[in-house]
């Protein structure tokens, strides 16, 4: 028997989300409205809810970007808490152990998006 499949939001063209780059968009996440990160990071896409796991500020309260210097972590502009891309999983010792919260992501046919049973609408 064929497993339900999560509903798809699509977001951008693969070819417009380049390694290192990210897409913003809001949706609603089990009921409540969030914005969410698209992001690519060694060929692979993943999603967040942009909240940081300290306090309620986005990732990108300060700053534009979302990637430190270095383009190997993501990194909150308010307070510099580092996280590892792939799992969302804190890096520093302030939150050590903590995570942003994961959104399915999904890359098929050209297409990044949003694919997840939580997600009831998506857009920019
Ligand atoms: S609010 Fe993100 S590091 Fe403090």
């Amino acid at each position: 028997m064929q497993q339900p499949q999560p509903p798809k939001f699509p977001v951008c063209p693969s070819a417009a989300l380049a390694d290192g780059q990210h897409r913003k968009l809001t949706m609603v996440f089990e009921g409540r409205k969030e914005e969410c990160l698209l992001l690519r990071f060694d060929g692979r896409v993943y999603a967040y809810l942009n909240r940081c796991v300290h306090m309620p500020p986005r990732l990108d309260c300060e700053e534009a970007r979302i990637f430190d210097a270095t383009g190997r972590h993501l990194r909150c502009s308010m307070h510099g808490i580092v996280y590892q891309p792939q799992t969302g999983a804190s890096l520093s010792a302030m939150c050590e152990g903590e995570r942003l919260r994961s959104v399915g992501a999904y890359e098929e046919e050209g297409e990044v998006g949003i694919a997840d049973f939580r997600v009831a609408a998506a857009g920019n």
